[in-house]
């Protein structure tokens, strides 16, 4: 039998406790996702509407076919910052003519769509997404252009964003640029470097530089449509390939030039697939609101897998790491899903074993964090704990097959790292509201720090105030506890966004379908040297 059973007890108390906690997370979520669909707020809103102009996201709703799903990505960049929540872009998956297509959209309701240091960070990992997975590129423009007041942090690393465009120009995927208004100074390289692009009658403004600049410059007096309206572009400078008369019509001219794309997948979609046995809905009771109290992951595994078929592999080595494989929504996937929460040897050995396997099969993986990192202790490191860890590490870094991680709990220290965390280039990573992600857990590292102020005043043959101490623990514990939280850490685009957990096979099966638009190839060697 390779179905999973489940031992969930969903009529109990400790299931009704889970969901309660997993709940009011989810509103706080919910919250913070409500800002921002509210973009720059009602006054601008209002005013961007008056002028008879659509939303960024009822642009991008245009523009995906009918009754198809967006998978929005990074909706809380800027969270926790000065810089409105959203960071003025809107980027995400949407299918396109049937082809699923890397969208981004300005939010010309937040200053002016004007660009800030988030906003490039956004836009930045919008193309990394668009480079790995080879999804053709369609950007809505209207812009500001750079965030003035804020020149310094974006103008010099910005740059990346024109190169990137031409770059996937270059690798033969195709760019789109929509422009709905504003696309002045840099802004104008959007549809400059751009394979296709579409201007708008009375509404496109691309110019290297205004009215006013130009009679700074020059003293010649000029006006915007003479200077960069769609007219001028589509009839003299030719940089418009396709002249508009409105909005509609521009997302009808980008629709159809996707269609003519002859854009075809590497990978055909797989056939359809039978839903799990058991409910999603019951992914909301599964992690415990205290992440010390362990929770068993073939729970979750059982509802993400099309029929909670799993086949696992080593089950009785290395138990506190589940690894094995399944399907989901049709795809083939390897999982590693921490159980115990602690990374030992066994464990560690078995990752690695694991993930060449799945690159030897051309198997994508995914990693479900729960974990506290790797062993520490005289018999652990005696043990090897070190040299198993870095083994793990080095099959997940120089694995080539592509890797999906979700943070469900913990993922701590070395541990986020092994698991696949942000710096070893997961196609996508979503956290779940209950994750944790930091370099420890906020008691544990509060209680480092004071244990090494403790032993640094008896070196200088100082007293130690406790007191002190205790207040200050408190307070780096509060400190560290909020950075560890999944909105601050999604702010920080340290995850592509923070999901419900009953949406996380949709979310999967989205990003498995955009994944196999590139070849999926495993690794058959060229891993590290691995320390035995
Ligand atoms: N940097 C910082 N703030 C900007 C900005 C920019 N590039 N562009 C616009 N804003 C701010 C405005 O100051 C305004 O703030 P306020 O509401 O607090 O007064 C808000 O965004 C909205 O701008 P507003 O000019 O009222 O909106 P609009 O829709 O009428 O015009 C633009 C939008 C983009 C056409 C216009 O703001 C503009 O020309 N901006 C400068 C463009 C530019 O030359 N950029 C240099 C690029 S390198």
């Amino acid at each position: 039998m390779t179905v999973l059973p489940t031992a969930l007890d969903t009529a109990g108390p400790e299931y009704a406790d889970h969901r309660a906690a997993m709940l009011v997370k989810l509103d706080e979520l919910n919250a913070e996702h409500a800002k921002v669909l509210a973009g720059g707020g009602e006054k601008y809103v209002t005013r961007h509407r008056g002028r008879g102009k659509l939303l960024a996201r009822e642009r991008v709703e245009l523009l995906v076919d009918p009754d198809t799903p967006f998978l929005e990505l990074s909706p809380l960049a800027a969270w926790g910052s000065d810089w409105t929540v959203g960071a003025s872009l809107v980027t995400g998956i949407g299918v396109i003519e049937g082809v699923e297509c890397l969208i981004t959209a300005n939010d010309p309701t937040v200053r002016g769509g004007a660009s800030n240091p988030w906003t490039l960070k956004k836009a930045l990992r919008a193309n990394e997404i668009a480079f790995a997975n080879r999804l053709p590129c369609v950007s809505l423009v209207e812009s500001g252009g750079a965030d003035l007041p804020s020149q310094k942090e974006i103008f010099i690393p910005g740059g990346a964003l024109f190169r990137d465009i031409t770059r996937l120009s270059a690798a033969g995927i195709p760019t789109v640029a929509v422009v709905f208004g504003n696309s002045t100074a840099g802004g104008a390289y959007v549809p400059g470097m751009s394979d296709h692009t579409v201007m708008i009658k009375e509404r496109s403004k691309v110019f290297l530089g205004g009215p006013p600049l130009v009679k700074m410059a020059t003293g010649e007096e000029s006006d915007d449509e003479s200077l960069g309206g769609a007219e001028m572009h589509a009839r003299t400078s030719g940089l418009a390939d396709h002249f508009a008369v409105d909005e509609h019509d521009a997302i009808r001219q980008a629709r159809r030039i996707v269609a003519r794309l002859n854009w075809r997948k590497a990978h055909p979609d797989p056939p359809a697939a039978e839903p799990p046995l058991y409910d999603e809905d019951e992914l909301l009771g599964i992690v415990p609101g205290d992440l010390k109290v362990p929770f068993d992951p073939r729970e979750v595994i059982a509802r993400l897998v099309d029929g909670s078929d799993f086949d696992a592999f080593k089950p009785l080595y290395g138990s506190s790491l589940v690894t094995g494989w399944a399907r989901l929504h049709g795809y083939p996937v390897g999982i590693l899903a921490n159980a115990q929460g602690v990374l030992f040897s066994e464990e560690s050995q078995k990752a690695a074993q694991f993930v060449q396997l799945a690159n030897q099969r051309d198997i994508p993986l995914l990693f479900l964090h729960n974990t506290t990192g790797y062993m520490v202790g005289k018999e652990y490191e005696q043990g090897g704990i070190i040299k198993h860890g870095a083994m793990m590490i080095n099959a997940v870094a120089n694995s080539r097959v592509p890797h999906l991680s979700v943070l469900m709990g913990a993922s701590y220290g070395a541990g986020h790292y092994g698991m696949c965390g942000r710096a070893y280039d997961p196609r996508f990573l979503f956290a779940w509201p209950s994750s944790k992600s930091a370099v420890m857990g906020p008691q544990q590292l509060a209680g480092v720090l004071s244990i090494v102020a403790r032993a640094s005043s008896a070196a200088k043959g100082l007293p130690y105030d406790d007191e002190a101490d205790a207040g200050l623990r408190a307070m780096v514990e509060q400190q560290i506890e909020s950075e560890s939280l999944p909105m601050f850490l999604s702010g920080r685009l340290y995850d592509d966004g923070v999901i419900d957990p009953r949406d996380t096979r949709t979310v999967l099966g989205m990003c498995l379908s955009a994944i196999h638009t590139a070849p999926v190839e495993g690794a058959r060697g060229g891993f590290g040297v691995f320390r035995m």
